[in-house]
């Protein structure tokens, strides 16, 4: 991958660079669509796939993980992307250095999932060393993740544009994620509590966070299915959580609806 990255660059092809776990839905096209746009068709589009599991805390969650290559591939030849690189594994067995982050990481997803962003980190550092790309594309719909990568590019000084593309969502709001295939029966449609409690704390500006936060999570729990883990607003460049609830912050909220564990996140 190295090689080929190496030689694109000798031969002035602009790079981008579409990180994902595979289980392509069409959240991953749009941000191959973007990734396509910023580089025209001269550029060179490359989408990873690997199911990391050094980003996994949960065995059952890593083993559980949709895994559909073929699929994969087709959905990357109808978006005429340049190249899948798919390898079986990124690690030697005796790997012992991976990036790490004091404060971003610290909080939210990374109080329920220890160790989770340390993974992502490390991933995500070793595909830029692979690929060498000029852009990258993350999806909003990891708000956290997203800002993590972009304060590791700054703070480890990747000569790296992040781009960032919009949450795609099912028709009745369910934001895509390779993981709702996992919602069977009835949760499906539980499932949605969690877009219509974004679209709830909207009408809540001006209010005490902890008042809203507890609307919502009373408005979540509603359902038979969902618990929730953590329901937080916060400011969209730092993460530091928000005594009021007011217009240009972002709620982020996780719940797990039956076994499967879910996030989203809004503007207000
Ligand atoms: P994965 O969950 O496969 O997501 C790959 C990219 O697609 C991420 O940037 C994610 O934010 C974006 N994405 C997922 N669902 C989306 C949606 N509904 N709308 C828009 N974008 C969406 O995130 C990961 O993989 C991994 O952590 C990875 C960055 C690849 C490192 O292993």
């Amino acid at each position: 991958m190295q090689r080929q990255a190496i030689a694109w660059r000798k031969a002035g092809r602009r790079v981008v660079l579409v990180p994902t776990m595979g289980a392509l839905h069409d959240g991953h096209r749009r941000l191959i669509n973007m990734a396509r746009k910023k580089v025209k068709t001269n550029g060179i589009v490359v989408v990873s796939i690997y199911v990391n599991p050094k980003q996994f805390n949960d065995p059952k969650d890593l083993k559980d993980y949709p895994r559909t290559l073929s699929a994969d591939k087709k959905l990357c030849r109808e978006e005429s992307v340049d190249m899948v690189f798919a390898p079986n594994t990124l690690y030697e067995k005796d790997v012992s250095a991976g990036v790490k982050e004091d404060d971003l990481t610290t909080r939210l997803e990374g109080l329920h999932r220890p160790g989770h962003f340390a993974g992502v980190m490390t991933v995500v550092a070793k595909l830029f060393n692979l690929v060498l790309p000029d852009f990258s594309v993350f999806g909003e719909k990891d708000f956290q993740q997203v800002t993590v990568i972009k304060r590791m590019v700054r703070d480890l000084d990747y000569p790296i544009s992040i781009l960032v593309g919009p949450t795609v969502r099912e028709a009745d709001g369910l934001a895509m994620s390779s993981r709702n295939v996992l919602l069977t029966g009835d949760l499906r449609d539980q499932a949605t509590v969690l877009s219509r409690a974004i679209e709830l704390s909207r009408q809540s500006l001006g209010s005490r966070a902890v008042d809203i936060k507890r609307k919502l999570k009373r408005f979540i729990e509603k359902q038979p299915d969902a618990q929730v883990d953590y329901i937080e607003f916060v400011d969209t460049i730092n993460l530091n959580p928000l005594k009021t609830v007011k217009k240009g912050s972002r709620i982020l909220l996780a719940a797990k609806i039956g076994p499967v564990r879910l996030i989203d996140n809004g503007l207000l």
